[in-house]
């Protein structure tokens, strides 16, 4: 079994290369290949592309892993670990060239399912900015190399929280109807389009709160444990691990102020 930080490596050395990829695809222009859930979930080329990259070089470093990737879907393995993998995160930016996007890579040990998973190390590489976040469970966050802390001690009212919406029409109106909620209690709120790099950013300290209700597994994979490992406490509905139901990542004090309130009204939306 690899340690935690061998994995860290292989996890960025692929990000970085299927980073690579997105950049120049990006440059050669946008060609979208499909749609998913609805007319405005898009799947570009460079997501194929990008997401078969991966998915060959971890087949060829780790032969009996098991792979979740969100173009190509599920793969078995043999080893109890598994690559979930965003080939890139913030499509809807990548499409519309704005600067934050990111390929994402996490694994994890256990069921791919982060109700029970162990995320051992991850990478979220943002081509445009060059940066590169990862995480080795045990061993901190690092951005670019340099060690991450979330903001501490954070009072409610000077919160910068940032969030997410899914792509029904009808999910977002009720995230929305939150929104709405939260907004006069907070210093602000922030809607970047990536949640790989929303979570990195409570890790580095660009925002002190992030959540979303509706992520998918290889959305928040590498992320979360980005975050946990610079402190953020990151969790979901009814004590249960970050999931579906709703993500949370934010230093602890802080957590615990805004956890009730999603608790409250996420759980009355089931
Ligand atoms: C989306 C982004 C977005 C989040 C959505 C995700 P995608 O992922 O992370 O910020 O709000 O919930 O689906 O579709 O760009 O890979």
């Amino acid at each position: 079994m690899p340690s935690n930080v061998e994995l860290q490596e292989i996890a960025v050395t692929v990000a970085r290369r299927a980073a690579v990829l997105a950049f120049q695809r990006r440059r050669d222009g946008v060609e979208i290949a499909a749609s998913k859930s609805s007319i405005v979930d898009i799947v570009t080329r460079a997501d194929q592309e990008a997401e078969r990259l991966i998915r060959d070089a971890i087949a060829a470093a780790r032969p009996r892993d098991g792979f979740l990737g969100e173009e190509s879907g599920a793969g078995e393995g043999t080893s109890g670990l598994t690559w979930v993998v965003d080939p890139i995160d913030g499509t809807v930016n990548y499409y519309y060239g704005i600067p934050a996007y990111a390929v994402s890579i996490a694994v994890v040990e256990g069921d791919p399912d982060p109700a029970t998973w162990t995320a051992l190390a991850g990478a979220v590489v943002n081509p445009e900015t060059k940066e590169t976040f990862a995480a080795a469970a045990g061993h901190g966050a690092t951005l670019n190399g340099t060690a991450l802390h979330v903001n501490l001690d954070v009072e409610l009212p000077l919160a910068l929280v940032g969030t997410g919406f899914g792509y029904d029409p009808e999910v977002r109106v009720r995230q929305a109807a939150f929104v709405h909620q939260l907004i006069g209690q907070v210093r602000d709120i922030r809607r970047a389009g990536a949640a790989s790099l929303d979570l990195c950013s409570v890790a580095a300290g660009r925002l002190d709160a992030y959540y979303e209700r509706g992520l998918n597994p290889w959305d928040h994979a590498a992320g979360a444990l980005i975050a946990a490992e610079a402190g953020a406490r990151v969790g979901g509905l009814d004590g249960t691990p970050a999931g579906k139901r709703l993500l949370l990542a934010a230093a602890p004090e802080l957590y615990d102020r805004l956890h009730p309130m999603m608790q409250e009204y996420f759980s009355a939306w089931e």
